[in-house]
């Protein structure tokens, strides 16, 4: 796998001598940032073929079983506060919007914040961490994505068959794992290039994505639930909704997560 993920790389990806491919691991995020704190370089990727534990924000898992998607995480060591990485999340959607427009020749949307989406299914999710140092100073990010990409409908568990997609689905062919993975670290890399000076026009482009936008939507906060309207990103990536009582809220993703009224979309 490893080497068909380089063979598909392109010449001018700057860290290919710096990508680790686990057939099996616990979590590619987990794994990244213990080497992250061992002192690992800026571009360092691990990828697996097989996350036991692979998760999402909130401790929600990531089904991720063998050969079926893209199990990515990249360490980025940017050198500035961390405040200006609130768009971190978003950048790599809009990359990953990218990477599967280029490998299946469709672009899928993005629920704000961190899922990507056909219709309304889910084809992947990205969780980004970060570290500090003992000072309070940004040490590291990680950033960890998984996209389905072989599986068919029968593949996916009873309890998310309704809800989740894969690329190969969408596309109505079988894309390969190696090829997609290739694209998504390229795609990764010209992000990385762009990330704090081309802050407008990737929260542009991300809007541009984004399927939560005008739609009617739940916040969850806990047990804590309200209606409202999906009104626009802000220029950190915070989503601005407007409540039927006339009040706004600008939400971060932190500990919030929004549904569609009517189900996951
Ligand atoms: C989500 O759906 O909320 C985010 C899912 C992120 C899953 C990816 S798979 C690679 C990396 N390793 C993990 O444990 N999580 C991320």
């Amino acid at each position: 796998m490893k080497q068909d993920i380089l063979r598909s790389l392109s010449p001018d990806y700057p860290w290919g001598d710096r990508i680790e491919y686990f057939p099996t691991i616990g979590s590619t995020n987990d794994f990244l940032k213990a080497l992250a704190k061992q002192g690992a370089p800026h571009g360092t990727a691990v990828l697996a073929g097989l996350q036991t534990g692979g998760h999402g924000r909130l401790g929600r898992s990531f089904h991720s079983p063998e050969g079926m998607g893209v199990y990515l995480s990249l360490l980025l060591r940017p050198e500035c506060l961390p405040t200006q990485l609130m768009h971190l999340t978003c950048a790599t959607a809009v990359a990953m919007c990218d990477a599967v427009e280029k490998t299946a020749g469709f672009r899928p949307g993005i629920k704000w914040t961190n899922d990507l989406v056909y219709g309304r299914r889910k084809l992947g999710g990205i969780l980004t961490e970060l570290g500090f140092t003992p000072k309070g100073t940004l040490d590291y990010a990680v950033i960890g994505i998984g996209i389905n990409c072989r599986q068919q409908e029968a593949d996916f568990p009873e309890e998310i068959r309704q809800i989740a997609a894969s690329v190969s689905m969408v596309s109505g062919t079988d894309i390969s794992p190696a090829r997609l993975a290739a694209a998504m670290l390229e795609a990764l890399a010209q992000m990385d290039a762009h990330l704090l000076t081309g802050k407008e026009a990737i929260l542009d482009a991300y809007r541009m994505d984004c399927v939560t936008l005008g739609k009617e939507i739940s916040v969850l906060r806990g047990d804590d639930v309200r209606h409202g309207t999906a009104l626009s990103v802000d220029d950190e990536g915070a989503l601005v909704v407007a409540y039927p009582d006339g009040t706004q809220e600008t939400i971060n993703a932190g500990e919030v997560s929004i549904r569609g009224m009517y189900g996951y979309l």
